[in-house]
Parts: C-alpha cells; structure tokens; sequence
C-alpha cells in the first residue's frame, strides 16, 4: 500500500516536472521538440542513477507513455501555429509592403486623450487608483480650444517625421474619434466635435503617412475583466473572481472588432495599426483574450497593405506581427528572431510619459534625440519618436523646442537617415562615430559623435572612397593613407586605413556627418 501511494506520488511529481517545463516553455518564442527530448534524456539518467530503480522502471514506463502523449500534444500545437492561409505571404511580399516604412524610418507618435488634463502621466488612472467616477472630471474638463492638427502636421513635417501614429483610444478607454460604439468619446465632451477626422485630413495633406495606435486594453469598458493593472481590480483574488463573473470577454472582444472595423473603414487609407499591449501570465492578458487571430485577419482584411506591430502575443508566429516594438530602451544590436534580423522600430519619448506630463523633468536634449535617430538607423531600425500635446490641443515649449533641433539638423542631415541602413558587414565603425549606409546610393555616412583634432582616422577603408564631404555644407574631405613612419610631424595609418583631415573647427551642427561615396 504504502509503496503504490510512493509509486503514485513519484508520477505525480515527474509528470508536474515535465508539464511544468513544457508548458511554461509552450509560452515562449522558440519551443524546439529537442528540448522536450532533452527533458526526457535527463529524465531517464535521474531514474538510471536512483536506489530505487525497478520501481521506477514500472513508472518510467508510465510516465514514457504520457510522455509521448504530451509531444503528440505539443506537434499538434506546433502544426496547429502554422500560417492560416489569409496570413501568408512570402518574403518578397512582405518587405514590399513594408518598403516606406523601412525607408522613411522616422515617424512621429502622439499621445493624447483626456489624460492630458490631470497631466500627470497617461497611466494617471491607473497608478492613482482613480475610480470611473472621479476619472469623469477630466472627461467633463476635456475642450482641446486650440487644436489644430495643420499646425501638429506642419511641426511633423518640418521635423523630417514621415508617418504619424496616433492614440485613438488608450488604456483609459476614451475614443478620439465619434464612435458608434461607445458615449466615452471625444464628441460628448464640452469639446463636442470629433478629432480624427480633421487629423487625418491634415496629416495627409502633408504626405504623412497615417497610423492608428489602438490600445487593446480598456479600464472603462464593463466587459473589460479585472486584472493585475486594471485601475478598478479588487485587490482580493476571490472579490476578483466574483467582480469579473458580471464581464464577458466575449461582449469585449466584439467592442474591439466593430471599434477597428470603424477606424479602417471610415479614414480612407491606414498605413499603420499600432495595438497595445498583451501581458500575458497570472491575471495578464494575451491572445486569447484579445482573440488576436480574428482581429489580425479583419484588420488584413479591412486594410491590406497596413503594417501592424508585435504586441497581440502573436510573437511566437511569424505571420502575427510585421515589426519588434523595443519600447524607451536602445536594442544593443539589429535585433533577430529565429536567426534572422527582423524590421523594428524603437518608440521613444521626449521626458519619459507618453501622455502630456506638465512636471516632468527629465527632457532629452535635441543632441540626445538626434543621436538617438541616427544610432536606430545605424541597426537598421525605425524611431517613432512621441509628442504628448495639452489639454488646449497644443505642443508645449518644451516639446517644439525638441522638434526645431531635430528639424534644423534634419534639413541638412536627412540623407544619412532616409533609404539608410546599418552599414554593410566589412566596414568598422571608427571610435566615437555611428555609420548609417543607403544601399540605393552607395553612400556611406559617418556621425561624428565626438569631434577629434584634426584627422579623423577610419580604419578598413582603404581604397574604398571615391570622395567625401561634409554633409552640411557640402564642403570636400581630403583623405589620405600613410604607413611610413617619417618623424615627429608625420601622421601615419594602418596599412588597410584612411586618415580624413577634419576642420578644427566642429560645424554648428547637433551631430556632423561626413558623406562617403562609394567605389
Ligand atoms: C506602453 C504603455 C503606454 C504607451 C505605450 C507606447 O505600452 O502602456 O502608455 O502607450 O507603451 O509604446
């Protein structure tokens, strides 16, 4: 008796291990069926090397079977992720779709929404607990008096912003637009009159290309179940429980359909849908919540040729997302999936809320933002840089002084960004510089970080050059090579590099750049 309940026990345990294991791996990017066979392998020694082995053996055998039975499971589910045939698309396709976006790489996010009124962070409802009820003041306080969208578009524009993606609707739940779906709309506050129609309107009349950020999280919508950031969520998981039996997912999951069917039906043509965010896990929420496939295959559907980003918890796929979303952090690297570099595109804020934050105090300086644009382009990435507007439905100073820095350096600069990408295997980028290249012109361009006295040393790229110039002022670079040594005033190279003669002086410029033309 007491040996059976051991054996028992022992199964127990073993196949909670291997469950455990294999279904917190099922979550993760890149389930390989080796490392369920590598379970198994280990698994096997444990039992070899136990005392008690010939007990084991009848259990091994067992737990072999359900074993097997798991792996079954887990093909089925690999086989079952496959590309659903609305989703398929070859390679070529899809960087045709996406051949604007990786060429223009530089776009403008916006963050408005009646958050802007308490000015305190977008998320304000949520990390001050703020219930439906006291949320509503800032409803009832929402008229944007001086917006004018022509005047955001012009600033977008001057800034060297090709496309623009705005919040329709955030966590909060508050639409910008006159949905037929809910009264929690721009159109019923004192504001009264529908914001993204006249958005869209003078975006384009810009040639801005327009994007549409959705959040698929909703603090307002009473089918939206309580979980772990939900402002209104119990904090007791059994008063959870019971709170949520009243919401249906369901009922939500349609809110969000006929919510997209609106935005890519009714503004002519979206060039980006930008959904935020899935936290899968304990009280989180991810694809099946949002019921990610069927609203992927509408929006496809609705809007053919749009560019959707990762964050539907499709990222275990290569059909549920077009590009990776590192949010206010710089990837180290071009960044991979499976291998392969993928496109990406950094969101980044000026002061670290995304929504309008009158007293925040830590504002990049242009420098920093200029820089950061150019080391995005240097990894073959896109920057979406965010601009949270006020309550008034203006830019504040702060944020137009930005966008003047980034404009004035981008009127000379912008070709070292546009059609650019990392720079091709071969070419070392010299200290203190960032290289960004276009393939189409076979320039290459070199981002002086820090000016040296003098020469610029550039090693590797003998022989290479046909001519180079300073970007801003088209002014020539004499270059030269020198490997003997010829006394104390002689410059001299490596063997394989090129000394560039660089003014004393650093042009006024945020970053210079030296414009390299090929051979
Ligand atoms: C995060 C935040 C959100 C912001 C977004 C931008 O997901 O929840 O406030 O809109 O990032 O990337």
């Amino acid at each position: 008796m007491i040996v059976s309940i051991y054996y028992t026990h022992c199964i127990c345990r073993r196949v909670k291990f291997l469950s455990n294991y294999i279904f917190k791996r099922k979550k993760s990017i890149s389930l390989s069926r080796n490392r369920v066979m590598f379970v198994f392998f280990l698994n096997k020694i444990y039992i070899l090397l136990h005392p008690n082995f010939k007990l084991y053996k009848t259990m091994y055998k067992t737990v072999g079977i359900i074993g097997l039975l798991l792996i079954i499971g887990i093909n089925l589910t690999i086989t079952a992720q496959e590309t659903p045939g609305w989703a398929r698309e070859t390679k070529g396709e899809k960087e045709k779709r996406m051949a604007w976006w990786t060429h223009d790489r530089f776009g403008m996010f916006i963050h408005w929404g009646i958050y802007a009124v308490p000015g305190r962070h977008e998320w304000v409802k949520q990390r001050e607990r703020i219930s439906d009820a006291d949320y509503q003041k800032y409803f009832d306080h929402f008229d944007p008096d001086l917006y004018d969208p022509k005047e955001w578009a012009a600033k977008a524009k001057a800034a060297g912003m090709k496309y623009v993606v705005l919040t329709t609707k955030h966590h909060d739940g508050f639409c910008l637009w006159d949905s037929k779906h809910t009264d929690f709309k721009v159109t019923k506050t004192p504001y009264k009159k529908d914001l993204l129609k006249p958005f869209v309107d003078a975006f384009r009349a810009e040639g801005i290309r327009i994007g549409f950020y959705y959040s698929l999280i909703d603090w307002n919508h009473p089918d939206f179940t309580f979980d772990r950031i939900h402002p209104g969520s119990p904090s007791n998981p059994e008063e959870r429980k019971i709170a949520n039996e009243k919401r249906d997912m369901k009922k939500y999951q349609k809110y969000m359909k006929d919510q997209v069917t609106e935005l890519l039906t009714q503004f002519g043509q979206i060039d980006i849908l930008w959904l935020d965010f899935s936290y899968p896990g304990e009280n989180g929420k991810g694809h099946q919540d949002w019921d990610s496939e069927e609203l992927l295959k509408l929006v496809r559907k609705l809007q053919p040729n749009i560019i959707v980003n990762n964050r539907l918890d499709l990222s275990n796929t290569d059909w549920g997302w077009d590009l990776l979303t590192p949010e206010q952090f710089m990837p180290k690297e071009w960044p991979t999936w499976n291998g392969q570099r993928v496109p990406w595109e950094t969101c980044q804020t000026f002061s670290g809320s995304w929504g309008y934050f009158r007293d925040e105090y830590s504002w990049k300086s242009v420098n920093q933002l200029v820089v950061m644009l150019v080391e995005t382009v240097s990894k073959g990435g896109n920057l979406l840089l965010n601009v949270g507007p006020t309550a008034r439905g203006v830019f504040d100073d702060r944020a137009n002084e930005r966008l003047e820095g980034i404009e004035k350096w981008m009127k000379f600069h912008n070709r070292s960004i546009y059609g650019c990408t990392q720079a091709p295997e071969g070419f070392i980028t010299p200290n203190n510089c960032l290289l960004t290249y276009n393939p189409e012109t076979n320039r290459l361009y070199i981002h002086v970080l820090e000016w040296p006295f003098k020469t610029l040393h550039l090693p590797g790229i003998r022989g290479k050059i046909k001519y180079a110039q300073l970007l801003n002022d088209a002014s020539e670079i004499k270059f030269w090579s020198n490997t003997q040594e010829g006394g104390s005033m002689t410059e001299v190279s490596g063997a394989n590099d090129v000394m560039m003669s660089l003014p004393v002086e650093r042009p006024n410029v945020a970053v210079p750049v030296i414009e390299i033309f090929l051979k």
